[in-house]
């Protein structure tokens, strides 16, 4: 299959629209990453999302709307909760996770008895919604394993012959996943965390709960909330290490173990902030480091590059993990293993 990219116009969005129509895969663009779209209503179209991504079979989908009227054939009760939170951040990254209603098939909730609704805050990803009249059932459009996409470039690495289109709507703007927020009790929790962050949900809601495996890894035969927590995800081939302390100390052991490990022959490469100054030392930009949002918005591109690049070691500086800086650190200790060093 030769696979098109399209740059976002009223011509691109009508052919995604009818390929998404005929049960066929368009790689679309949302703020958040890059997603791979199928009819959310069409279980044979929604398997062939898990066949090109080679995602497992227990990880279920995301169903993203373009407007608030398309959710109630979807599920069956929206909590109070639930409302205000899609009052407050609707359209954008939040995905709701709520009971499903019996139209939403076991290939989009793998089986569970709820489902995640989404409604994109980019005017392309509710346009292509829109025309193709139904919802639209997306993961990230990486193959499973690898960092998501933030620009089309990306998800044609993955994709390329196995999708007939994308749509190239530029670099995502927020560059992490959206929150996923369990709203089925009574007491919303995060699941996974992202541009609607647990500060922004508490001034909603009064309170906010973030699941504890978002900052740890998850032991052996231990439940899990969300399935996507485990799964191995964003593991560049590089070993990759986090340090968190004060600047000047992060600074300097990060420099260490890059002199320790180049010495024994490794290729190392920092993922650092632009006020820092590693020398002559190979470096990927997280941006400035008083602009947490830039980092969430690069560091999936730095952990492909870093593959590219065929390095073997990177040496990572921490976010704080508050606001945004959560998603930060979740997608890098995730990547890391969680290998977090205090110095
Ligand atoms: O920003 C995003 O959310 C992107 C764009 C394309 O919208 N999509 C995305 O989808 O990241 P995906 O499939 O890569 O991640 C969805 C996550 C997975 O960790 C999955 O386990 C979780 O959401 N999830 C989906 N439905 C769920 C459910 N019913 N209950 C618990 N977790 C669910
Ligand atoms: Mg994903």
């Amino acid at each position: 299959m030769k696979t098109v990219v399209k740059p976002v116009d009223a011509q691109a969005i009508a052919e995604a629209a009818q390929i998404i129509r005929a049960g066929g895969l368009v790689g679309m663009p949302t703020e958040t990453v890059y997603g791979l779209g199928a009819d959310a209503l069409n279980p044979q179209a929604v398997r062939s999302i898990f066949a090109a991504k080679d995602r497992p079979a227990d990880n279920p989908l995301i169903v993203h709307v373009s407007s608030l009227e398309e959710i109630a054939p979807l599920v069956r009760e929206i909590p109070e909760a639930a409302t205000l939170l899609m009052e407050a951040f609707w359209p954008g990254p939040m995905t709701l996770i709520l009971p499903k209603a019996d139209c939403v098939s076991d290939a989009v909730s793998a089986g569970l008895d709820t489902v995640g609704i989404r409604m994109p805050a980019s005017d392309a990803a509710r346009a292509l919604i829109r025309a193709a009249g139904t919802p639209i059932a997306a993961p990230s459009a990486n193959r499973s394993g690898k960092p998501s996409p933030t620009t089309a470039q990306h998800v044609f690495e993955d994709m390329d012959g196995r999708i007939p289109m994308i749509l190239d709507d530029g670099e995502c703007e927020v560059g992490v996943e959206s929150s996923v927020i369990d709203a089925t009790g009574e007491t919303p929790i995060i699941l996974r965390p992202g541009g609607i962050t647990p500060e922004m949900v508490k001034a909603v809601l009064g309170s906010c709960e973030v699941d504890e495996h978002v900052m740890s890894p998850l032991k052996e035969g231990e439940l899990v909330r969300s399935p996507g927590m485990k799964h191995k995800h964003y593991s560049p081939e590089a070993k990759t290490v986090i340090y968190e302390g004060g600047a000047q100390q992060v600074i300097e052991a990060i420099a260490a173990h890059y002199d320790e490990a180049e010495r024994m022959g490794e290729k190392p490469c920092i993922l650092g902030f632009d006020e820092h100054d590693f020398g002559t030392r190979n470096k990927l930009s997280l941006g400035s480091e008083k602009e947490p949002r830039e980092a969430a918005k690069r560091l999936f591109a730095a952990l492909r590059e870093l593959d590219e690049r065929g390095e073997t070691l990177a040496l990572c500086e921490a976010v704080e993990p508050t606001g945004i800086g959560l998603a930060v650190m979740n997608r890098m200790g995730r990547a890391a293993g969680f290998d977090l060093r205090r110095v």
